[in-house]
């Protein structure tokens, strides 16, 4: 399996030690690194320190009599997938911007074709200047990648925005540059693995879309027709994939629960609101999951104002058919999206699942029989059949989390045989 080769720039600021982690990660996650140090980040961490852990020549200075390249700024860059820089100061992305080329970095930016991620790290009123502001849009007008700062405490003592990304969140996105990019080594959709402990960021190329929780439909202002969903699947499986890669958004109608750890949330009530932001957010997607248990009918009409009994004993609600939000995802879908639905059944759980996996034009269904112990609304656990075209597992009782990486990774199957 060919590596991704990596140019990490390093420039002169207090966070250059972070870029040691960060070659350290992209080493455990396919990439090749070679290191290229300004003179100021040298004072920071030792070339050295580079040098052992890649094994190469750390380039400071062109013309230094021990670089074994006497055109280095050129083959460096003409050999790399991407440029990344880790810390940049506001120096280096002045000269980037303004095209000045009076060291190994700046020479090597110049000379690059290859794609290029910054991210910076900086003192908030070097970071808030508006030179530095205007350098930043230049860059990104010319097709640079950032990695934004975040807020927090800083080396100065001072708290503002400016801090290095964290190391994870920086890799994440060079990997997600890397097998999007189109000039990407891994066109067929073969995923790249990141490292960290047991995360495996296998989905960093999809973007999920997901619906969770059940849907209420107003009667009137003070009463609605809802079901017993608490959400609590579909946040597994938005969370498990955030945490493979993937850029997740969920619309999420009521839950028990809040929502999941880096995730998009969009709040959507009812099933006319939820098919209206899901209908929005699709063109973006490359994965819709339709976990919510969406209401088949809604009341005809909502009241503007309470009704009132009035003496009547019995009351008659007129229902009409909701948007099916899955089978019209499924209906509209292109470049690949894959279309998951899921199926809460009482009976006949498989068959029924399949049929609506045909019916509603499905890659694959998640089925559940919610009468077993374990499997209903409001646990944490659930029993469940994943079915697709050619596939059926069955799978025992396990917690939502464990199942949401069981679902996921039949996605991923489902990806690599189409692409393949
Ligand atoms: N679904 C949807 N929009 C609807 C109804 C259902 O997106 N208006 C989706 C659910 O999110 C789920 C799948 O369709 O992924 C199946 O939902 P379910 O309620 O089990 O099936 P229905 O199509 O409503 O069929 P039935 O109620 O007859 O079983």
């Amino acid at each position: 399996m060919s590596k991704f080769q990596i140019g990490l720039g390093v420039s002169g600021g207090i966070a250059a030690y972070k870029a040691v982690e960060v070659m350290r990660l992209l080493q455990k996650s396919r990439c090749e690194v070679s290191v290229a140090m300004t003179r100021h980040a040298t004072e920071f961490v030792q070339p050295l320190t580079f040098r052992a852990l890649t094994d190469k020549h750390v380039i400071v200075d062109d013309y230094d009599p021990a670089n074994p390249d006497p055109i280095a700024h050129i083959n460096f860059s003409q050999n790399i997938d991407l440029l990344l820089v880790v810390p940049a100061t506001a120096n280096i992305i002045a000269k980037f911007a303004n095209g000045v080329a009076d060291d190994f970095l700046s020479s090597t930016y110049l000379a690059c074709t290859a794609a290029v991620m910054i991210a910076p790290a900086m003192n908030t009123t070097m970071w808030e200047q508006p030179a530095t502001q205007r350098n930043i849009e230049r860059l990104k007008a010319d097709g640079v990648h950032f990695v934004e700062p975040v807020a927090g405490e800083l080396a100065c003592k001072t708290v503002g925005t400016g801090k290095l990304e964290d190391v994870e969140n920086i890799v994440k996105q060079v990997l997600a540059l890397l097998v999007q990019s189109p000039k990407s080594k891994v066109q067929d959709r073969e995923k790249t693995t990141l490292d960290i402990g047991h995360e495996t960021l296998d989905l960093a190329a999809e973007r999920l879309l997901i619906t969770v929780g059940g849907t209420r439909e107003a009667i009137d202002p003070v009463r609605y027709i809802s079901n017993y969903s608490s959400g609590k699947m579909g946040y597994a499986v938005a969370e498990a994939a955030g945490a493979r890669g993937a850029e997740v958004t969920v619309v999420a109608g009521q839950t028990t629960i809040d929502t999941a750890a880096n995730v998009k949330v969009f709040r959507a009530l009812s099933a006319v609101e939820m098919h209206d932001a899901v209908m929005r957010e699709l063109p973006n997607a490359t994965i819709f999951v339709g976990a919510a248990a969406v209401a088949d009918y809604r009341p005809a009409n909502s009241a503007d104002a309470k009704i009132k009994k009035d003496g009547k004993e019995t009351m008659t609600l007129e229902l009409t058919k909701t948007p099916d939000i899955l089978a019209d995802v499924a209906k509209h879908r292109s470049n690949g999206l894959l279309v998951i639905g899921f199926a809460a059944e009482t009976n006949d759980v498989v068959n029924y699942a399949r049929s609506k996996m045909q019916k509603k034009g499905l890659d694959m269904v998640v089925a559940n029989d919610i009468t077993k112990e374990g499997a209903g609304f409001n646990t944490d656990t659930n029993i469940a059949t994943i079915i697709s075209k050619d596939s059926q597992i069955d799978l025992p009782l396990m917690p939502k989390r464990e199942l949401a990486d069981k679902i996921l990774d039949e996605i991923l199957k489902l990806r690599n045989s189409n692409a393949g």
